[in-house]
């Protein structure tokens, strides 16, 4: 049986830049290793070369662009792959895209081995995300994104609800969900609903301790 996936966005927050950041990934490789948990880092995009070389960890780039040539200030996804990560976050609440540009994403990070993580708002929006085949969808109410009200507690049945959808029109689909998400029991109930991992970031990013914070994580699982 495959591992949940542990997947930690650092957003743009000062706190998941320099050395902060480095000390996140850490953590994160070091619980991973104990725990036999995957743990995956959403760095921001300087940062997404040197992870791939220093750490041991899935290391996922924040966005996309299905884009090469003479386009400026985007991020094509063969860059992505070629600074050496695992996948890509696309179409996360806070970086939208239309639903021709999501299909084109998933395509990209198909066409250049990227595992693709399509982030959703609701029930409907993961139903018609799985019809592109990505490798996760993972559902988000946006409402309690940062909120630090989780998602297993609030709302647990989107979770259940988004799992049913996305398996019904593709079992090979993958889901997690996120928001809110702070700890062990937040990710057990999460698991227990359907869900293959859960996609964070405050609870991480912003803890005093974010080793502690992960291994909470893992802790019930
Ligand atoms: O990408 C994860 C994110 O949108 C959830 O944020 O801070 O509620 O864990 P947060």
């Amino acid at each position: 049986m495959t591992s949940p996936l542990i997947l930690i966005n650092f957003k743009s927050y000062r706190e998941g830049a320099g050395n902060n950041a480095g000390q996140i990934a850490s953590a994160a490789e070091l619980v991973m290793q104990e725990s036999g948990v995957t743990i995956g880092v959403a760095p921001q995009f300087t940062e997404l070369h040197p992870f791939c070389k220093h750490y041991e960890i899935p290391v996922y780039a924040q966005h996309i662009d299905a884009v090469e040539g003479a386009f400026t200030g985007r991020i094509p996804a063969f860059t992505v792959r070629a600074a050496g990560c695992t996948g890509s976050l696309i179409n996360h609440s806070e970086r939208r895209l239309t639903i021709a540009d999501i299909e084109a994403c998933v395509e990209a990070a198909k066409f250049n081995n990227l595992e693709s993580v399509v982030c959703t708002n609701n029930v409907g929006v993961s139903a018609a995300a799985a019809v592109f085949a990505p490798t996760y969808v993972a559902i988000e109410p946006p409402e309690l994104i940062g909120s630090g009200i989780s998602v297993a507690k609030a709302d647990p049945e989107i979770i259940r609800k988004s799992v049913d959808a996305v398996k019904n029109i593709n079992k090979n689909v993958k889901v997690l969900c996120g928001a809110g998400i702070q700890t062990g029991e937040c990710v057990k109930t999460s698991v227990d609903l359907g869900a293959d991992g859960v996609l964070l970031a405050s609870g991480v990013v912003k803890a005093k301790d974010p080793e502690a914070v992960l291994r909470d994580l893992v802790s019930k699982l």
